[in-house]
């Protein structure tokens, strides 16, 4: 007769699901003992066939409740396993690589970005390679003025259509021009992006670097427009109340002209005490020039604007008191990850 405490034994004996499915294919499944026990039972007299079939009914209940609780516990040892497995360890190193930090020129642009866009300027980047006459003509710089020379830049293989080569602009009042015929008037519009020029390198000047130009064209717009509106962008930008003042500059796209200087301080982070405060040019600004607006196909007798172009890598210097406008682009981790 079918033995089921010793098939109870094995139950318990049993580690893993697949030992499990084998015992239960064993002893409970069609083919096997339990099965088969059943069936022999039809060779025994009534009484013990009663007998028997009490047995076996018992033995059945018991096996297949032991298999059930086995299953369950199996199950969950199974889950926990993987779970256990999947876990992140927090316990791990940091990695020795510090893999990202902060960049102040970039934060600074999207900030500035964020500010024209409250004072509902539409933001351009425009390309780095553009013509002669964006970056100069348009502007009113003929290519024989000497401003060229003072903004000499890299000249690329490709020529435009009038052959004349293509340029890395050297200001992003390169695109004035293209902003007026592609948006028409009024327009409050602002281009940030990188610039490229041929220049003595030192603290406050690269030969890469990033400004923002602003344009804003309008029936009867005033200098006093222009003051007031880049004052409210510069101290938005700024975060901070900065002295700023105005001084008569030569810009040949603007008429009148001006410059704006910001106070430039740093202070020694130990001693808290300001080691240099003198002013830096922030910005080049002015009534844009009738002739930008006439080449531009707009009528300079019935709008008028003013433009204004900031240094973005200076301004960062500014709000932050970094002393070099080198250190935003020439890789130096010790620079980058002090932020
Ligand atoms: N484009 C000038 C530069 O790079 C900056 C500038 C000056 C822009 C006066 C302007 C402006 O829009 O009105 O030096």
């Amino acid at each position: 007769m079918f033995d089921y405490k010793w098939a109870l034994k094995e139950l318990e004996t049993i580690q893993t699901l697949e030992q499990l499915e084998e015992v239960f294919q064993k002893y409970l499944g069609k083919q096997w003992s339990l099965t088969l026990a059943f069936k022999e039972m039809a060779s025994l007299s009534p009484e013990e066939k009663k007998e028997a079939g009490k047995t076996l009914s018992e033995a059945k209940t018991l096996l297949n409740e032991a298999y059930e609780a086995k299953l369950q516990e199996l199950s969950i040892y199974q889950i926990n396993e993987s779970l256990n497995k999947d876990l992140v360890d927090f316990s791990l190193e940091k990695s020795p690589y510090n893999i990202w930090h902060r960049s102040l020129l970039a934060e600074v642009r999207r900030e500035a970005e964020e500010v024209c866009k409250s004072m509902w300027f539409i933001i351009e980047y425009g390309t780095d390679v553009v013509t002669k006459f964006e970056n100069f003509e348009s502007v009113n710089i003929p290519l024989s003025h000497p401003a060229t020379e003072m903004q000499d830049t890299i000249y690329l293989k490709e020529t435009d259509p009038r052959g004349e080569p293509l340029i890395l602009r050297t200001q992003t009042s390169s695109m004035q021009n293209f902003m007026i015929k592609k948006y028409g008037v009024p327009l409050k519009a602002v281009v940030p992006g990188k610039v490229y020029r041929y220049e003595n390198m030192d603290a406050t000047h690269d030969t890469m670097f990033y400004q923002l130009e602003g344009i804003v064209v309008d029936k009867w717009v005033t200098i006093a427009h222009a003051k007031h509106m880049i004052e409210k962008l510069l101290s938005a930008i700024l975060k901070k109340d900065v002295e700023t003042r105005m001084r008569p500059w030569y810009f040949p796209f603007v008429e009148p002209w001006f410059e704006i200087d910001a106070r430039y301080e740093i202070t020694d982070p130990k001693t808290g005490k300001k080691t240099m405060s003198k002013w830096m040019e922030l910005l080049g600004a002015g009534m844009i020039h009738p002739k930008v607006l006439e080449m531009a196909g707009v009528d300079p007798k019935e709008y008028s604007g003013f433009a204004f172009g900031m240094g973005l890598s200076r301004l960062a210097a500014v709000r932050y008191g970094i002393k070099d406008i080198r250190y935003f682009t020439n890789g130096d981790l010790r620079f980058a990850q002090s932020f």
